[in-house]
């Protein structure tokens, strides 16, 4: 009987970081993966398939045909649970993104049912050509998942992104990637997510200095978990790198309740933004000239209460969760949100603690049900921050 934890099948391309994927090799083989691999003539150049095949003890493929036999490439590409591409080439990344089918890899890539996940490996510059990225954006809609590449110093002694993560790194991630139940399959999800801003005439506005960093980390673990994700953005420049998240782009509080307002029917309503409460009464088409003394003239009136919206609406098998950020009586506040609002689960946090709320990569929260139970959490990245939101949704449904 076989006990491996999964068959792997590693893809090496011609670069430098070719000699990390004999690490990498070694960390899948002692973590009890099966691990196979599949090389480049331009990989061979730089490390011999000997040392593969000593390290996974298993023959190493690299031509789709010798004199002797011909390759099965689609039976490689239906055993392997997993295809990783460690280190993927600028020329290999083009090749997948284009249907380019030359060697023996890319016969693999283009014949796998498995999920894949390629780590690049590149100079800076290659890195950040447009063709490049472009292939990247390609390969991310077909599914592919990105192991992404780290800042550093690069072969060519300049300093920048392009160097493929490290071996332990690559095992996180696939270990990570391999152990995430996908229990959020067939849910359909609404987020929002960052400032709203409200035009005072054509050059002004009342807004707030939420990055929506939290909504997005909420956003990519929710896809990750194979939900169908909305995000309703208001200003943000944080870059997305799911090209999977469905990205509905707002300005105003107004468009945000109308954009969510087209989703009622979601299983999940995730309110991470920071709505402007108030917006001004009248905008002024024409730029607000200073006058001589006090500017007292911009009367404010409320904005519309979305996740209030939802909440008076939604049926009890929806799931509504808010956000507080507060700096006094804070779980007090909290509870009376979740009332007001008919929240199934508010995640609290407090601008009195280090690290937590806007600007931050981290936040500390509490998050507190319906049925008044609370968890305090530690001072975490906003991503671990978005698995335990997460978690906490999800063991709350089962309950239902
Ligand atoms: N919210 C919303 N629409 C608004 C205002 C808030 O959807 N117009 C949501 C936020 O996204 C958050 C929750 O309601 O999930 C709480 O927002 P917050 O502004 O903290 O609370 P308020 O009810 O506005 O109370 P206060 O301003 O008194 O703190």
């Amino acid at each position: 009987m076989s006990t491996s934890r999964g068959n792997i099948l590693l893809g090496v391309s011609g670069s430098i970081a070719v000699y990390k994927s004999l690490l990498l090799t070694r960390l899948l083989i002692k973590k009890g993966y099966e691990v196979k691999v599949v090389m480049t003539s331009a990989a061979k150049d730089f490390v011999t398939p000997l040392s593969f095949a000593t390290l996974s003890k298993n023959q190493v493929f690299s031509d789709i045909s010798s004199d002797q036999e011909w390759n099965n490439h689609v039976d490689l590409g239906l055993w392997a649970d997993v295809l990783l591409i460690v280190p993927a080439t600028a020329n290999t990344i083009a090749k997948m993104a284009h249907g380019i089918v030359d060697n023996m890899l890319l016969a693999c890539y283009t014949s796998a049912k498995c999920p894949v996940l390629f780590a690049p490996a590149m100079d800076r510059d290659m890195w950040l050509h447009p063709s490049n990225q472009a292939n990247i954006k390609t390969l991310k809609s077909y599914g592919n998942h990105m192991i992404a590449p780290t800042n550093g110093e690069l072969a060519s002694g300049l300093e920048g992104v392009g160097r493929v993560a490290e071996p332990e790194d690559c095992l996180l991630f696939i270990e990570d990637f391999l152990c995430k139940k996908q229990d959020l399959l067939h849910k359909t999800v609404v987020i929002t997510a960052g400032p709203t801003f409200e035009a005072i005439d054509p050059v002004r506005f009342i807004g707030n200095k939420s990055t929506g960093k939290m909504g997005i980390a909420i956003a990519e673990e929710c896809i990750s978990r194979g939900a169908t994700v909305h995000l309703v953005l208001g200003p943000s420049h944080v870059p997305i790198s799911d090209d999977r998240i469905q990205v509905l782009r707002v300005t105003s509080a107004q468009e945000m309740y109308d954009r969510v307002h087209t989703y009622t029917s979601a299983d999940i309503f995730i309110m991470a933004a920071a709505v402007a409460d108030y917006k001004p009464k009248h905008y002024s088409e024409e730029k607000i000239k200073k006058g001589q003394g006090k500017m007292s003239e911009i009367e404010l009136e409320r904005t519309l209460d979305i996740a209030k919206s939802i909440g008076d609406t939604k049926s009890d098998q929806q799931i509504l969760v808010g956000f507080a950020l507060e700096t006094k009586n804070e779980l007090a506040n909290a509870k009376s949100k979740l009332e007001r609002k008919n929240f199934d689960l508010i995640v609290l946090n407090s601008l009195n603690d280090k690290g937590a709320g806007f600007k931050h990569d981290t936040n500390k929260v509490t998050i507190i049900r319906k049925d008044n139970k609370s968890t305090a959490y530690e001072l975490k990245s906003k991503s671990d921050v978005a698995k335990d939101i997460i978690q906490e949704i999800i063991d709350y449904q089962e309950q239902l």
